[in-house]
């Protein structure tokens, strides 16, 4: 076992790991946060993704004991004082999820691409989400959410 100190959405904790456990688990198993889906286990479908020091990663890809002293930001953590983010509130209002399993993935996937500037037009936010799937293939509503609320948070598209 070894000890890793994670902080996620703003919550410290002191964790003992086996070296094997993947931060997908660590989430989910072991503090509860069953909002990241796991939904291929291979790398593939990005129902998974987190930030990790504020960069997206899919944490089915990421053992826990690597990001140990990181501070990780899952779907939970993103809404504040009862308000969602505003990628939260695009996804709302354009109806941009079907069965919802992709969607905490694609929020936390879309966050990130606009907080880096990636999300400037239909065109860069297909390629910036490519990583994440949608098998109820909801593809034309989530690109529309992602420009609203990057225009939003101040970033034109
Ligand atoms: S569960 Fe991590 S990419 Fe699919
Ligand atoms: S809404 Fe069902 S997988 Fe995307």
């Amino acid at each position: 076992m070894r000890h890793v100190a994670l902080t996620v959405n703003g919550t410290r904790h002191e964790l003992e790991l086996e070296p094997r456990e993947l931060l997908a688990q660590v989430l989910r198993d072991r503090l509860r946060l069953t909002g990241t889906n796991v939904g291929c286990d291979t790398s593939s479908c990005g129902a998974c993704t987190v930030l990790v020091d504020g960069e997206s990663a899919k944490s089915c890809t990421l053992l826990g004991v690597q990001v140990d002293g990181s501070a990780i930001t899952t779907i939970e953590g993103l809404a504040a004082n009862g308000t969602f983010h505003p990628v939260q509130q695009a996804f709302h209002d354009r109806h941009a999820l079907q069965c919802g399993y992709c969607t905490p993935g694609m929020v936390m996937a879309a966050v990130s691409l606009i907080e880096h500037g990636g999300a400037t037009s239909e065109a860069a936010i297909r390629e910036g989400l490519e990583g994440n799937l949608c098998r109820c293939t909801g593809y034309h509503n989530i690109v529309a959410a992602v420009q609203d609320a990057s225009t939003a948070m101040g970033m034109s598209t």
